[in-house]
């Protein structure tokens, strides 16, 4: 079930909330804590408006609500809003020790949520903790905080240990955004959902989990892929993946994993059984070393951006190379594009200035650090130079790439070619997909030049990678970043 987690000041909010968010969402959840006080008095009317089963919670200041009644007038307001009557769960903390509510709760026929929270971290009893929650309740919940992927992993070996148990485990925050969308996987009867503002840290709304990642689809045959990085959360391709999934009826889903290691993940994504995962920012060249079969580009780039599973090993390509030349393939083979100017000398430059030598553009890489510039250069066997004489190739190159990572949000003032002029008869490819305009593609505009986007290379990676994953082609006319 997708849980949505009603968080208005007023009945009337969240019955607007509810009525948006109602083909996403199998239960609510209303947080008492959170409504108008003149408002928690009109809760107990509240099953009776809506048509699908509620939870009812009053939360704590301490386990992150609002709530601050002295603890006998909070129990008795849980006890006055239930007997309204219809709720069908009510949601008491761990150390609450008097029986009153759940006395109440049992005589009304409602279901009691035993819940934890940590908002620092996962206790190390997390196994037991269950286990006790489980025998005083009717589902125990353990809302905790991961910090890494060792963490999630324990969070994933709680459904192995206690699979029977009714529960539901909440990974909070950054690292806990692939436990709300695999819950299944955990075991768990429900995820939250936002209605687009997260409640709690990391909430994932309720119609991204619906329709996006289709969580509560997700069965013992979908094929579980992803993206490893850190950050991970600004990623694009989970809009690019999961609605190509769904348009060729591919029981898959593709979940952001952040990570502190790309070995522990590659545990996880064994324990997992990931059939795929996209590699970015930082894992990039770090991940090469695990894989058991590498293509010729990752051997020569040094970085692999797209790792599927084959037969007792990972093997890893990289669809950037690919995904920039795409673009930009016509122009080249028209003979338009024979030389190029490549800014930046990071990750990003080095499978760009490799695609370009592969055919057979010459190429001179610009870069701030010049020793950069001159190893790469070397690495390829390309020209270099300072980024301050950038202004020597002013009408001399078909092709100025801009690979750095300047002009990305929130630095999409600038731009490393600022004194650059161009003629007009250039190529300009900004490889910032994030604003589509950049600084940098603005000033080609004016002058008249052809552009290249650095969302149709997203795109084009992005395609290249889905056929790596399916082994079918990513669907026609299907274009969800535009
Ligand atoms: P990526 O993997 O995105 O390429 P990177 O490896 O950190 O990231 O490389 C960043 C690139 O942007 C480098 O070429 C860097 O130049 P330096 O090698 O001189 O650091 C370039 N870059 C970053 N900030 C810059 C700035 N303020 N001016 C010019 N170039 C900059």
């Amino acid at each position: 079930m997708i849980c949505l987690t009603l968080s208005g000041p007023t009945i009337e909010d969240n019955l607007l909330d509810l009525e948006a968010n109602k083909d996403f969402v199998d239960i609510c959840e209303l947080r008492l804590d959170l409504l108008n006080p003149e408002e928690q008095a009109k809760a107990s009317t509240f099953p009776s408006l809506v048509n699908i089963p509620v939870i009812l919670t009053l939360r704590r200041v301490s386990d992150g609500g609002k709530c601050n009644l002295q603890e006998k007038a909070r129990r008795s307001l849980l006890m006055e809003t239930l007997k309204g009557g219809g709720f069908s769960y009510v949601d008491i903390e761990d150390d609450v020790k008097k029986s009153d509510v759940e006395e109440c709760a049992h005589s009304l026929g409602v279901k009691v949520i035993r819940s934890f929270h940590d908002f620092e971290g996962i206790p190390a009893d997390i196994f037991s903790k269950v286990h006790s929650l489980s025998s005083r309740g009717d589902v125990a919940k353990i809302a905790v905080t991961p910090h890494s992927i060792a963490d999630i992993m324990t969070l994933f070996r709680v459904n192995e240990e206690l699979k029977d148990t009714p529960k539901i485990i909440i990974g909070m925050g950054q690292w806990g955004v692939c436990t709300r969308i695999l819950y299944k996987k955990m075991g768990s009867i429900l995820t939250f959902g936002s209605n687009g503002v997260a409640v709690a840290p990391g909430m994932v709304s309720a119609r991204d989990l619906k329709l996006l990642y289709r969580a509560d689809r997700i069965n013992d045959n979908t094929g579980i892929y992803g993206i490893v990085g850190n950050p991970v959360m600004h990623s694009l391709s989970p809009l690019i993946h999961n609605p190509g999934f769904h348009r060729i009826n591919y029981n898959a889903v593709y979940v952001p994993f952040l990570s502190d290691s790309i070995r522990s993940f590659l545990t996880l994504a064994e324990m997992l059984r990931l059939r795929g995962f996209s590699v970015t920012v930082p894992f990039k060249v770090d991940v090469v070393r695990f894989l058991g079969n590498i293509t010729r580009e990752v051997k020569q780039i040094g970085s692999c951006n797209t790792v599927v599973r084959v037969p007792n090993m990972w093997k890893g390509t990289n669809t950037d190379f690919y995904g920039f030349l795409n673009p930009i393939e016509k122009e080249i083979e028209d003979g338009r594009i024979t030389s190029a100017l490549v800014l930046g000398a990071g990750g990003a430059a080095k499978a760009i200035v490799w695609a370009l030598k592969m055919r057979s553009v010459k190429v001179t890489i610009l870069n701030r650090t010049v020793s950069k510039a001159e190893d790469m250069a070397k690495l390829y066997g390309v020209a270099y130079d300072s980024m301050d004489n950038i202004k020597n190739y002013e009408g001399k190159v078909d092709l100025v790439v801009q690979a750095t990572s300047l002009g990305l949000y929130p630095n999409e003032d600038v731009n490393p070619a600022e004194d650059f002029e161009f003629s007009g008869k250039e190529v300009a490819y900004d490889i910032v997909y994030a604003p589509k305009y950049t600084k940098f593609l603005r000033a080609a505009e004016k002058a008249g030049c052809t552009l290249k986007f650095g969302i149709d290379m997203l795109m084009e990676q992005g395609k290249l990678q889905f056929e790596s994953f399916t082994g079918y082609h990513y669907p026609k006319n299907l274009d969800p970043l535009s």
